[in-house]
């Protein structure tokens, strides 16, 4: 626990594009029982709504993706206080249909990921399994999805993200393989995000910029860094736009057992040092 520092309902991971959302916001350093999160959560008004952000792959882009400390990241905005996350992250599409610059709100997860610390339950005490059979919130989903159609993005209001441990992208054999499984898109970064805000009892929404189409996709070239950079960049004002809008139409901040979504009653009695 944190006492004494500002808090806030809404949390946001993202680039570090995202400092610029605040007109004024606090920084606040957060100790956490696994280390330093990736760097200090911001605190500050987006559009009327109290919003903590943290950079997810610090400052300067430091952190690759097998190297974020995803637990010490969701351990820091929960404690200040946030109970509903908006995740943007980029992604390669697996399907001809979704192009670059159109959106994913994805409603399931594949996790081939690797290495990475995965869960805060990995010590003596509770156990904790914690569903995850819909890894995503249901209505923060929904709010999403409606915040990009509104900004007339072409958006997929469901399908699957297959998240690979990376660095390196996919070789094509792994990119045909995730598409004959029939997933969307795939990424490096959603899991164990998601599965640890579950287990924190805190809804989680993704909301996936496609960047490229993956190896293989329609006969086409292999991926590079340089083009997921580019496509990111022409595309990321607009993306921010929906997530301000996104954020501001988020359910109020509610008591866990009248929440009408079932993220906030995952831990089924257990009690986190937040409460
Ligand atoms: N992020 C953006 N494009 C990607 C791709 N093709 N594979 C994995 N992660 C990505």
């Amino acid at each position: 626990m944190n006492p004494g520092h500002p808090r806030a309902d809404l949390g946001l991971i993202g680039g570090s594009g995202f400092y610029e959302f605040f007109d004024q916001a606090e920084r606040v350093r957060v100790s956490t029982p696994f280390g330093d999160p990736s760097d200090d959560v911001l605190v500050g008004d987006v559009d009327g709504r109290r919003v903590a952000f943290i950079a997810r792959h610090g400052q300067g882009h430091r952190f690759p993706p097998h190297r974020v400390n995803y637990r010490a990241n969701l351990w820091a905005l929960r404690s200040v206080g946030v109970r509903q996350v908006l995740a943007p992250c980029a992604v390669g599409s697996l399907r001809p249909e979704l192009g670059p610059g159109s959106v994913v709100v994805p409603d399931q997860v594949v996790d081939r990921t690797w290495g990475r610390e995965h869960t805060v339950y990995d010590v003596e005490g509770p156990v904790v399994h914690a569903g995850f059979a819909d890894p995503y919130c249901p209505r923060g989903r929904e709010v999403a999805v409606k915040a990009v159609r509104d900004a007339g993005i072409e958006v997929a209001d469901a399908g699957t993200l297959v998240v690979i441990n990376g660095p390196r992208f996919s070789s094509t054999a792994e990119s045909l393989w995730h598409q004959q499984a029939g997933w969307s898109v795939v990424g490096m970064t959603a899991m164990p995000e998601a599965a640890i805000a579950r287990e924190l009892a805190m809804c989680f929404t993704t909301v996936a910029l496609v960047t490229d189409h993956d190896a293989g996709v329609h006969g086409g070239e292999a991926v590079t860094h340089e083009e997921v950079l580019a496509v990111f960049a022409r595309n990321v004002d607009a993306l921010k736009s929906v997530l301000r809008t996104a954020l501001g139409a988020m359910p109020e901040p509610e008591p866990d057992d009248t929440a009408a979504c079932p993220c906030r009653r995952a831990l089924d009695g257990i009690t986190l040092p937040f409460e």
